[in-house]
């Protein structure tokens, strides 16, 4: 039985905390809240379940957005029609990032902002992420593309950033010259 996930709007202040850091062992609520995201995440992308279950598409979650503030993301990359990579990371850090910038062309979403904005959000073109996983192993993540735009919006959730607050209300759209638009 697949139950969508409540997921906070942007207007509760839980949102805008910045949260601490996972410890492990995680809490059983804590554990099955991360397998009932990663499904939530992989159905929102398969429009069959996305149109059954109403979901809107989206690719990550922060804890956070779940009601509890401690620094975990999940994100579910669709590498090819209907193939997932799964990611969780606790206690996700940038470590390094390019100096090309990047923006989603049609701008970013967010699964708990529930209107449109417009607008690029700036973002690392690429970026290695260190973290630990599950059993408390060290993980290392390079990120281009879109994968590399969804940590840097869900590691902002982590630090109570919404990805509107990054769009210049002066400068909303930016050129194919002044940064790469994917
Ligand atoms: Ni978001």
């Amino acid at each position: 039985m697949f139950k969508p996930l409540h997921i906070l709007d942007e207007k509760d202040k839980r949102l805008r905390k910045k949260s601490i850091d996972a410890i492990l062992p995680l809490s059983n609520e804590e554990k099955k809240l991360i397998k009932d995201a990663i499904k939530h995440l992989t159905y929102s992308q398969i429009e069959e379940k996305s149109e059954k279950y109403k979901l809107r598409p989206g690719m990550g979650f922060a804890f956070p957005q779940l009601g509890i503030n401690k620094r975990i993301v999940v994100i579910v990359h669709e590498i090819e029609d209907g193939t997932f990579d799964e990611y969780v990371v606790l206690n996700p850090k940038i470590v390094s990032h390019s100096v090309e910038r990047v923006a989603a062309s049609e701008g970013e979403g967010c699964l708990s902002v529930n209107r449109e904005v417009e607008g690029h959000v700036p973002r690392h073109a690429r970026v290695t992420i260190e973290g630990i996983d599950l059993d408390g192993d060290k993980i290392s993540i390079r990120a281009r593309g879109d994968l590399s735009i969804a940590f840097q919006h869900e590691i902002d959730h982590l630090d109570g950033i919404l990805f509107w607050e990054r769009i210049d209300p002066k400068h909303k759209f930016f050129t194919e010259d002044e940064i790469t638009l994917i």
